[in-house]
């Protein structure tokens, strides 16, 4: 029976009701147009709650579709509602709804079906998805779990290691993907049309599945056990993974609903803890750092058709791949045709290396190195739009290509230097064009680090720094738009922590309680490591040229200049603080920089003594705190955010965490700044003297993020 009551049935409630429902023939298509990608807010679960009552009253139809508009089909729950008193209907009643309706509910999901947007799928009777659609469960990466019966439905539907996948990696996978683990029944260019066909097909039959109804699955014998073991040892001590572990490996036993009942209590425990809200806080801040105040508003970015990397050393290779990987044609610098084919041959490595892991097909090397042009000739630099110069930390040399590129570039070609520490006003102040002068700072490995850090010189032009921003985007990274300061955000503060972990060292430490405190709070690799593998020789060269203008009242801790003299550059060398097996990268303590570790602290007269780890752990975190904070008030960073996520994604700051300036806030600024000031009135070094900020804040009694938002409004 087809009847058209697409005229009576065509409405949208209330009137800002997100959620819309149309008649075509017997079926009812339900949309979600909640811009910008279909959150499940409380308007839209109202809607939802509308559309079926609609279904379910209207006599002519047999079934519904539900589908989103626009790019997304529902990207989750809507997070701005976390830790708010949850607005009846919650989602789980939704999405009960939709599972017990008496006709059947297919979904076509046009685009990401994310979190409770996945699960919301999972109530309908079918999935159809779009060929360029993605499913996942992301909720990890906000320290929760699926919580509106994901963890309880897809063992049901699809299997227990495909959950625990989704649910615990947080990565979403393509509709190919999804269709193959049973996720989604078909793919499908026109989704929506394939899904009213499935509708009708399902309430022809007269039957359809009710994903709640499956029987549970089960396990081989020592799953879970496993499946802990490689969790642990890949979440450096977020605990949302085990989380969403716990609840599939609970549901298997109990019955549906309270399998549901214990997902919900779990995710409750996810949501109050303090590690969901730093992940929460980084979610909103990787987005925060785009929002740039204070630009003119008619600014515009420019045009980056054709971009060109001076230097084609690791630095300058990365850069110049970032770009290849983006689509956009890149012209590569070298001085001597033997460099630029050592260059250029590094990045065919790379993208091989890349194929024989199967992350992309030959065909994808050879487009992008297809976009990879290189050259001796900086004069055919003429037409491209923007240049990155990438070649070693030198004031004469960066002048000088400078001076070339303003002499040789059309106007308005964007100018920037990948500098990680030099004064980009001096640089640009060899050009008689300073406004078109930025700081693009990547990190190593270049087509790796999400982390850019655009540095803003004084004359730097607004629509210069908003196409710094952009081309940041278009190359997958997260920039983050920063002052001039000798190591800009993330390389001052790391300064001062690498410092004073040297310190530590003379004064009673070994290198592996740091690095294991270090490991323990959540980043990647412990100070000492981390030398190891950038290379200690590069540090130790600079430490040279310094000191004969080094200050005499400056601590200085020779434990470092040591190592390199005794041969060991760090892993190139098989050794550097740590001895390292071939292949592997984990440290391992070596005796002969144990015996030098105590060997100056004897020779310059200091008695070691022992060191708590939260000592350590203090001493590390307060001097980020009490750098962030210099660096807040001198307005090198514009907000506290900006430097959270430049630790979260430059150097693996724990996200769990929220970044240093949302910890330091979390723990108490007051407690910090004591600590801080004792540490000054011991050493005297200038590193412990407490930031103006700091001290203005705790005697205010606000947090970085009040003055912030204070600042702000
Ligand atoms: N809730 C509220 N706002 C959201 C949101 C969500 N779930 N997802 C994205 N947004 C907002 C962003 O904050 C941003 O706002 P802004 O423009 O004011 O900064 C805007 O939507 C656009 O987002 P992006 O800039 O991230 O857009 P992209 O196109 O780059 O990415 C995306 C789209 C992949 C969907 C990405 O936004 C994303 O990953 N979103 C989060 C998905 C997620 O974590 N879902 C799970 C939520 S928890 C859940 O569902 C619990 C359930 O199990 C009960």
């Amino acid at each position: 029976m087809t009847q058209n009551v697409a005229a009576q049935d065509a409405r949208t409630v209330p009137d800002s009701n997100p959620v819309s429902w149309q008649a075509q023939d017997d079926v009812l298509l339900i949309t979600i147009n909640n811009p910008p990608v279909n959150a499940l807010g409380h308007a839209v679960r109202v809607g939802l709650i509308a559309a079926i009552d609609a279904l379910e009253a209207n006599g002519s139809v047999v079934g519904a579709v539900l589908t989103g508009g626009g790019r997304a089909f529902v990207a989750g729950a809507d997070i701005t509602e976390f830790g708010k008193p949850i607005a009846e209907p919650g989602l789980n009643e939704v999405i009960d709804q939709i599972e017990g309706a008496s006709k059947p509910v297919v979904a076509a999901v046009n685009g990401f079906a994310l979190g409770g947007g996945l699960e919301l799928t999972l109530g309908c009777h079918a999935r159809i998805a779009h060929p360029k659609a993605k499913v996942g469960f992301p909720e990890v990466h906000l320290g929760v779990i699926p919580g509106a019966g994901g963890t309880q439905r897809m063992p049901r539907l699809a299997g227990v290691e495909i959950v625990v996948e989704l649910s615990t990696t947080g990565k979403p996978i393509s509709a190919a993907r999804a269709l193959s683990a049973g996720i989604v029944e078909a793919v499908d260019e026109d989704c929506v049309a394939a899904a009213v066909t499935r509708a009708r097909e399902l309430a022809a039959a007269g039957e359809w599945t009710r994903v709640g109804e499956l029987p549970s699955p089960s396990v081989p014998e020592g799953y879970f056990e496993a499946a802990e073991a490689a969790i642990v040892a890949r979440s450096r001590g977020q605990i949302s993974p085990l989380l969403s572990l716990e609840a599939v490996q609970g549901g298997l036993t109990l019955p549906f609903a309270e399998g549901l009942k214990l997902e919900r209590d779990i995710f409750m425990r996810g949501l109050t803890s303090d590690q969901s809200k730093g992940l929460i806080h980084a979610f909103f801040g990787e987005r925060e750092v785009a929002k740039i105040p204070g630009l003119a508003p008619a600014a515009k970015p420019r045009d980056v058709a054709r971009a060109a990397v001076i230097g084609a050393g690791t630095m300058g290779g990365g850069i110049a791949m970032c770009f290849a990987n983006a689509g956009i044609p890149v012209t590569v610098v070298e001085q001597t045709e033997e460099a630029l084919e050592r260059g250029l041959n590094l990045c065919r490595k790379n993208y091989e290396n890349s194929a024989k892991k199967g992350r992309m097909t030959e065909a994808n090397v050879e487009e992008r190195m297809a976009l990879l042009t290189g050259t001796t000739d900086m004069q055919t630099l003429a037409e491209v739009d923007l240049v990155i110069e990438a070649v070693f930390e030198n004031m004469g040399v960066k002048k000088d290509i400078f001076t070339r590129l303003d002499a040789i570039c059309k106007p308005g070609c964007v100018l920037a230097t990948n500098t990680s520490t030099l004064d980009i006003d001096e640089i640009a102040s060899v050009t008689d064009r300073p406004q078109d002068v930025v700081g693009m700072h990547f990190f190593s490995p270049a087509n790796v680090m999400r982390l850019l850090e655009n540095v803003r010189g004084a004359e730097t032009a607004d629509d210069v720094i908003l196409t710094a921003m952009l081309t940041g985007k278009r190359l997958g990274k997260v920039s983050v738009l920063v002052g001039v300061c000798d190591g800009f955000v993330g390389n001052r503060i790391l300064h001062q922590y690498l410092r004073w972990a040297s310190i530590l060292l003379e004064d009673g430490c070994m290198p592996e309680q740091i690095d294991r405190v270090w490991t323990e709070f959540g980043m990647p690799m412990g100070p000492f490591a981390m030398s190891d593998l950038a290379g200690l020789d590069v540090g130790y060269r600079i430490r040279q040229e310094q000191a004969a203008t080094r200050s005499g009242n400056e601590r200085y801790v020779e434990i470092g200049d040591r190592v390199v003299e005794m041969g060991r550059l760090g892993q190139k060398t098989g050794g550097g603080y740590f001895d390292y097996i071939e292949g592997s990268r984990k440290p391992i303590p070596n005796a002969a920089v144990t015996a030098l570790v105590l060997a100056e602290s004897a020779r310059k007269g200091i008695e070691r003594r022992d060191f708590s780890d939260e000592e350590i752990l203090n001493a590390l975190t307060d001097l980020m705190t009490n750098e962030g904070a210099k660096i807040l008030e001198e307005s090198i960073a514009m907000r506290p955010v900006d430097i959270d996520i430049t630790y979260i994604f430059g150097y693996g700051y724990p996200a769990f965490r929220g970044g240093p300036m949302f910890r330091a806030d979390a723990e108490g600024l007051a407690a910090s700044l004591e600590r801080i000031e004792a540490a000054y009135a011991r050493t005297g070094d200038h590193a412990w003297k407490p930031s103006a900020l700091l001290k203005q804040l705790v005697a205010e009694g606000q947090t970085f993020e009040q003055w912030s938002k204070a600042r702000a409004a």
